[in-house]
């Protein structure tokens, strides 16, 4: 599920071209990485166990040549080991592979094939289907072979794929993300599974889609649907992601950068096409039901989104985790509509939900930041959040610009979107005096106290729940502190029992109902020796330590998630790991 990046076209140096675009998709994370090419007759494969980023391709000694496929791999079947990363050969080194997501059938065709005397060398899926390709193509063309064997495998994919004797490379996708980039040059291609790696050539793409394969060789591209065998022609899209939005800068991280960036991102998400939201809030008033979908923290906003209908527009909304979306399918009918929420759009347990919804005929609505992504393009309706790329793990701009659009929605459901509109426009020049150094400085004292801690608990109430939850995430993804979220209700109920002298407890307070009771919490909290860190608009006397945030009113869960991820990524760097690419993780999550 991590980075797919080759190359096919006339420049002479493409091992090191990929190597370099691979770097450009390290933020997703991964364990170990590989890149094969064509050198005379032979390809030769090169991989490594750890990370690609410190690489000087130059010292590799690799050969020249024009056609290469480079790979990131987030090991799922075998461990991270140089035998496990791609690229995969088959038998005898003819065919070579790199591959991301799962074969989930790979036992029943490994079995047949160390039958026919094939000899793997991996523990992976992946081999499996290099050594498939080989075989069919003893008896049939490479164009063949490849498309027979990717309907043989069940799974989601994305597979890049060359053979030794054959001027091609082919791609073929199922449920992974693959684009193709349109070089500038006659005849020169990109694959990638992520835009970023080949941004700095190009910003003309083609999306594949599900049961596409892609033939590139003689300068030429062809696709073809692989139910049906037919050629299908594709649109070629222009992107109006710039480099310098994808590069760094002069940060340190991307997580820190993106932090920054939300004063920016929330006005680009509230003064978008207002045609989206009307739609959405249309269908919304329309459905018998509507369910919000996402997973991780597009799942704790979609959480945040059933408390402001409730509140807001007076309306009840389910939300649901991708994953548990099955659960509840004998109640989706037609007149159901799905409102998906993801930043990259391609999440599996999101696109299962939607894919689940689909075949029981209901709408389908997202949010999403990446446009043109499997769950965009598989909507009725898209509302794009407009964040630019999101390079860090951990998401902190997409939220805030999810929670915007949810915003918009519910007052747009209640009549009053231009009341919504104002109300963020405010909130987002309030945000203004947060994404500073000066704050960050302030929250920086808190987080050198603590960083030595082993537990940490965040509450809130009413929509600052899913809030406590998000924050939750936040601080396990790059600060590895084990940090929960409750309801503040709920603590009296259990989690209480695991306060103890200084245990630092972050209360999320808003000046709204639940104002006193989260307070009442805090004395809790604090009565059986807890530290109280509050993110509050007033400084509280039961707060040890006080983080400011403006007074919003229903737009407090966009400003109490700000100094969380700020913390979060002070922590990260206090404890010397690294905020972008978090141990485990991987940035768009494309398995089961
Ligand atoms: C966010 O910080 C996490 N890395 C993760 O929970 C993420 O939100 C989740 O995997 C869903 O991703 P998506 O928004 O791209 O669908
Ligand atoms: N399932 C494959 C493996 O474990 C691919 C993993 C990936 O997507 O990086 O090697």
């Amino acid at each position: 599920m991590c980075g797919i990046f080759a190359y096919y076209g006339e420049k002479k140096n493409a091992p090191h071209l990929v190597i370099e675009g691979l770097k450009n998709l390290e933020y997703r994370g991964y364990d170990s990485w590989g890149i094969a090419y064509k050198n005379g007759g032979d390809i030769i494969v090169h991989k490594e166990v750890g990370k690609i980023g410190d690489i000087n391709a130059k010292d590799l000694a690799l050969g020249e040549s024009s056609v290469a496929m480079a790979h990131s791999r987030w090991a799922t079947h075998g461990g991270v080991t140089k035998a496990n990363a791609h690229p995969h050969f088959s038998e005898h080194n003819e065919i070579v592979l790199i591959h991301n997501g799962i074969f989930e059938n790979y036992q029943e065709i490994k079995k047949d094939l160390i039958k026919k005397g094939h000899k793997f060398l991996s523990q992976t899926d992946t081999e499996v289907l290099a050594h498939l390709i080989e075989q069919h193509s003893r008896k049939h063309s490479f164009e063949e072979s490849v498309k027979m064997a990717v309907k043989e495998i069940e799974g989601r994919y994305a597979i890049v794929v060359m053979k030794k004797d054959e001027d091609k490379v082919i791609a073929a996708r199922k449920g992974s993300p693959l684009i193709i980039g349109v070089g500038k040059e006659h005849g020169e291609y990109f694959i990638a599974s992520d835009i970023p790696a080949f941004l700095a050539q190009t910003n003309k793409v083609i999306y594949l889609d599900d049961n596409q394969i892609c033939v590139i060789g003689n300068k030429k591209i062809n696709f073809y649907d692989n139910a049906t065998n037919e050629e299908i022609k594709k649109r070629i899209i222009e992107i109006d992601w710039d480099v310098e939005s994808a590069e760094k800068g002069e940060f340190a991280h991307f997580m820190i950068k993106e932090i920054m960036e939300q004063k920016d991102t929330l006005n680009r998400a509230i003064n978008q096409d207002p045609k989206n939201i009307e739609l959405v809030a249309k269908a919304i008033e329309e459905a018998e039901s509507t369910y919000f979908v996402g997973c991780g923290t597009a799942g704790k906003v979609a959480m945040v989104g059933a408390y402001l209908f409730a509140k807001i527009s007076k309306k009840q909304i389910h939300f649901v985790f991708g994953s548990e979306f099955q659960n509840y399918k004998d109640f989706i009918n037609k007149k159901t509509l799905l409102v998906c929420i993801s930043q990259s759009g391609e999440t599996a347990d999101t696109l299962e939900a939607m894919e689940i919804a689909k075949e029981k005929g209901a709408k389908i609505a997202s949010i999403v930041n990446v446009e043109n992504s499997s769950i965009a393009r598989h909507s009725d309706i898209v509302i794009p959040i407009k964040a630019g790329p999101e390079k860090a793990v951990a998401s902190t701009k997409a939220t805030t610009s999810q929670l915007a659009i949810l915003t918009l929605l519910a007052y747009a459901c209640d009549g009053g979107v231009e009341i919504g509109k104002q109300l963020l426009i405010r909130t987002a020049s309030q945000i203004n005096d947060m994404l500073n150094p000066r704050y960050a400085d302030h929250i920086k004292k808190i987080a050198t106290k603590i960083k030595d801690i082993e537990s940490m608990y965040i509450i809130g109430r009413g929509a600052n729940f899913p809030i406590a939850l998000e924050a939750a995430i936040k601080l396990q993804e790059v600060s590895y502190i084990h940090a929960e979220g409750f309801a503040g209700g709920e603590l009296k109920h259990g989690p209480i029992a695991l306060i103890s002298k200084n245990t630092p407890v972050i209360a999320l307070v808003a000046n709204d109902d639940c104002r006193k009771e989260i307070l009442s919490n805090a004395q809790e909290v604090k009565a059986r020796g807890g530290y109280i860190i509050g993110v509050a608009p007033t400084n509280e006397e039961v707060f040890d330590f006080w983080i400011r945030v403006p007074d919003v009113g229903a737009t407090s869960p966009i400003v109490n998630i700000i100094p969380v991820q700020i913390l979060a990524y002070q922590l990260a760097v206090l404890r010397q790991n690294d905020p972008d690419k978090p141990r485990n993780l991987a940035k768009s999550v494309t398995v089961k």
